[in-house]
């Protein structure tokens, strides 16, 4: 099967390319200078000279700080949300496999108890970037009703802006640093999501299309991740825990922001991830 992964040179895209191309997936997984999603035309020439039998959406604008300023907000909207409904389009007219990769920040009830695949999020998200993802994830089943949605949420791995790195590079000058102990989710490696992708892909014929979480089991706080990146990595950090209200910050999130996957074979625990990732890097 001849796979393309749009956004394909971010942290997703890139470890997806690898992953899939290890399993003999034949695997094209152009940045956004080779490929921009929001280009129609080029994305139309694409598909004539490469003809995938399937698309992998990885591309989004992901900054979601800067995603709140008010000039960037129409690049958002015709990422997140508009080109993903074109790509949908386009696959559905061309007969093409469709997957759009999405979050958690769709989701705005803050409910402790998580959320399953087929919960909808009919409220507006809690920042611009999750509602632009809602939007998106509205227009692609529109245009395209075959398309499998996956949602990811606290995602890590090699080649991206994560909290792993951005701990793991902290404690290189810091004794001391204050985490958020209020907000609740689940860190997933991207090596696991790859793995739920390609589980999807390997069953495409008798896996029904619709919304799927590849995410880690288990949850935890913003505080006992970093807590158990350090006790890992054996770093000695001393951490205050500090309220998520009382870090400033110009997208709002929610406390508790939880996708259970109830649809693919579970993923190892969270912290197994954050193991298996802290220790390939030891290794290098
Ligand atoms: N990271 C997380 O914790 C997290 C959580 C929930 C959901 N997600 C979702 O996971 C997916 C993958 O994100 P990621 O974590 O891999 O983030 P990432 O590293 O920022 O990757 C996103 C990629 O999209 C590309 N892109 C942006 N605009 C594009 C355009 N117009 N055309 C083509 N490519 C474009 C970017 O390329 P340039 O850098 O060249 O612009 C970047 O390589 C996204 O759908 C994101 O919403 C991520």
């Amino acid at each position: 099967m001849k796979v393309l992964i749009t956004g394909g040179k971010g942290m997703l895209g890139s470890k997806l390319a690898t992953f899939l191309q290890s399993k003999g997936y034949e695997v094209s997984n152009p940045g956004s200078n080779e490929l921009d999603i929001t280009n129609t035309e080029q994305v139309r020439q694409y598909l004539l000279s490469n003809s995938p039998d399937f698309i992998i959406n990885c591309a989004a604008y992901t900054n979601v700080e800067q995603a709140e300023s008010e000039e960037e907000k129409p690049k958002v909207f015709e990422i997140n949300t508009k080109a993903p409904g074109k790509l949908a389009k386009l696959t559905d007219e061309a007969n093409i496999g469709f997957m759009h990769i999405s979050t958690d920040y769709v989701f705005s009830a803050n409910d402790p108890r998580g959320y399953a695949e087929f919960d909808v999020p009919t409220q507006p998200a809690y920042n611009y970037y999750g509602e632009t993802k809602r939007l998106g994830e509205f227009e692609v089943m529109k245009n395209n009703p075959n398309s499998y949605i996956v949602r990811v949420q606290w995602t890590f791995g090699e080649g991206g802006k994560n909290l792993v790195d951005t701990m793991l590079k902290l404690a290189e000058t810091r004794t001391e640093l204050n985490v958020v102990e209020d907000e609740v989710g689940v860190p997933t490696y991207t090596y696991y999501v790859a793995q739920s992708i390609a589980y999807i892909l390997d069953n495409s014929q008798s896996i029904q299309p619709g919304f799927y979480h590849a995410v880690s089991e288990g949850q935890c706080s913003r505080y006992e991740q970093v807590q158990y990146i350090y006790e890992i990595a054996k770093l000695d950090v001393k951490l205050n825990p500090i309220r998520l209200a009382d870090y400033p910050r110009k997208a709002k999130v929610p406390n508790f922001s939880i996708l259970k996957n109830t649809r693919l074979p579970k993923l190892p625990d969270w912290r197994e991830g954050i193991r298996e990732y802290i220790l390939s890097k030891q290794h290098l």
